[in-house]
């Protein structure tokens, strides 16, 4: 790294999740152009780019992650004009644009699946995973889908008398990426997107793209043999290469791996990932201890190759502020101390739709649910406006929603917050702008401290500014008694706590509440 940090390192990636992000045109369901008219609220949050979850055309039994047409907007979302309204109104305030690429599945919809169920002599056949049975009218093994209510990833094809692999819903048939037609074909839909201008893709189920080629199963195997398989990094390469025939563009990989070893492999020697999402993180109980050592676990395995990717939520997981609420009410301040934590460590924030308000999980009423792995509760809508002014679409549409606005929109929407300085989403704003502001912050280099039992805290400094956060993850009050190495007194920058005043303090005497983050200058 010579000059400044890259764009992909300076400030926080925003995940916004089209379907529920803001609807334009009252069907109850969000849009490219819902999108486009919210970059004010983007950009306060001072996001370097937006990631926008799937809006190709889609059956939707996934949501969009079944794609029918790699090149073309789902109509409910939109059209291409859109699309590129939204890239031009977005780079032109400086934001940049990452696209969700699904790459290891299509929707059984795609013509390349119908064409390669057509018939065992289809040109397509291979384009997909096609295999006989067990010979007791079992699938060909014993591999599973990731979503436990969909079981078994093989379905059988009545009409050709063969299975196919899904490893998620059946309407999501695995291409083969064994064969170089379907590598090509793919990689001709990243160019797509790169000619039209995006920054990036996040690679969806990028440990999904390589499996044993024989099929063989998972039973008594030393390590599993339907994922991360010894073809992915060559693959990936591939990918990386492709990227890298247009200037400054970003990969970043869902590499859903609960080892971390294994995940620092998608990332070395930097022609494969600039950056993985680290799902060891994300799936860590709330305690000190815990966090400490991933981190410290990331920075080992990792330092010299890798900058790391920080994120607790997505559309897959159960929102912050319920999650680790754990019963003891503190849900929404953890929700807090969590924001101070992504903005301030080493490394690139990603932040879901809705984190910034501190939202929780929505209730979803049993007919309401939609999806196959329950994840409705934290795809609820974005609530913009107070129900009371704004009718029961909270702005977020104005007609009826797909999912349930969550029950806390009155208090919890972006416009009642934006006008109190002590909201959620003021502190988050808050901590954008300073991270924006502070060299440290980006590219400083980062020390553990240990401060106070259940206490996590680190060092960030640059070319003689230092920073100290902290974050107590307890349920009571902690004093941080050890000041290991660092001067008596300090300038209070940012509390999550908004009762507590900034200014100077005594380190000695500060004693931080139940889930209270702060920064300090030193
Ligand atoms: C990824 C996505 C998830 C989707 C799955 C299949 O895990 O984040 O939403 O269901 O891939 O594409």
């Amino acid at each position: 790294m010579t000059a400044g940090p890259a764009w992909w390192q300076r400030g926080a990636i925003y995940q916004i999740y089209p379907r529920s992000f803001a609807d334009s045109d009252g069907d109850g369901v969000g849009d490219l152009p819902g999108i486009t008219g919210r970059l004010d609220h983007i950009e306060a949050l001072g996001a370097e780019a937006i990631w926008l979850s799937p809006f190709y055309r889609s059956p939707m039994a996934d949501f969009g992650y079944d794609v029918a047409d790699y090149r073309d907007v789902d109509p409910v979302f939109g059209t291409l004009a859109d699309f590129d309204a939204l890239l031009g109104a977005a780079h032109a305030r400086g934001i940049r644009v990452v696209v969700d690429w699904v790459p290891n599945h299509s929707s059984d919809q795609h013509e390349w699946f119908r064409e390669s169920r057509s018939s065992r002599d289809s040109p397509r056949r291979d384009w997909y995973v096609w295999h006989d049975g067990d010979g007791a009218g079992g699938p060909p093994n014993d591999w599973m889908s990731e979503f436990p209510a969909v079981g078994r990833a093989w379905s059988l094809d009545e009409a050709t008398g063969q299975w196919y692999l899904h490893s998620f819903m059946a309407e999501q048939p695995d291409l083969n990426w064994d064969n170089p037609e379907v590598e090509a074909a793919m990689h001709d839909t990243l160019r797509f997107w790169l000619d039209r201008g995006v920054d990036g893709f996040r690679v969806d189920a990028l440990q999904r793209l390589a499996h044993d080629p024989l099929l063989r199963s998972n039973a008594g195997a030393a390590r599993r043999r339907d994922q991360d398989w010894e073809t992915m990094h060559d693959r990936l390469r591939g990918i990386r290469r492709v990227t890298d025939e247009y200037e400054d563009r970003m990969l970043v990989g869902e590499v859903a791996i609960d080892d971390l070893h294994r995940v620092v492999t998608f990332l070395n020697d930097g022609d494969q990932l600039h950056l993985a999402h680290n799902f060891v993180f994300a799936d860590l109980p709330w305690s000190a201890e815990a966090f400490a050592l991933s981190i410290a676990d990331f920075e080992a395995l990792a330092s010299g190759v890798a900058w790391p990717a920080w994120f607790l939520g997505n559309h897959d997981m159960p929102r912050v502020a319920t999650r680790f609420d754990g019963g003891t009410g503190l849900g929404p301040a953890r929700a807090r101390a969590a924001l101070l934590l992504l903005y301030t460590l080493r490394g690139t924030p990603f932040v879901f739709q809705g984190e910034e308000l501190g939202l929780p999980d929505a209730e979803i009423p049993a007919d309401r649910v939609v999806d196959v792995d329950g994840r409705d509760p934290e795809r609820a809508p974005v609530p913009w406006r107070p129900p009371s002014a704004a009718g029961p679409g909270a702005g977020f549409t104005t007609g009826e929603p797909w999912l349930p606005i969550v029950g806390a929109a009155e208090a919890l929407n972006a416009e009642t917050q934006a006008a109190d300085p002590a909201s959620t989403l003021s502190l988050t704003r808050r901590l954008a702008a300073l991270r924006r502001a502070t060299p440290a912050l980006q590219l400083g280099a980062q020390r553990a401290l240990r401060l106070a039992e259940d206490v996590l805290a680190w060092e960030r400094s640059a070319d003689g500014d230092r920073l100290v956060a902290a974050v107590n993850f307890a349920a009571a009050p902690v004093a941080l008694a050890a000041v290991d190495g660092l001067p008596g007194r300090a300038a209070l920058v940012v509390s999550t706590d908004p009762a507590r005043a900034g200014g100077d303090v005594a380190l000695a005497d500060l004693a931080l509440g139940p889930a209270e983050g702060v920064l300090l200058r030193l």
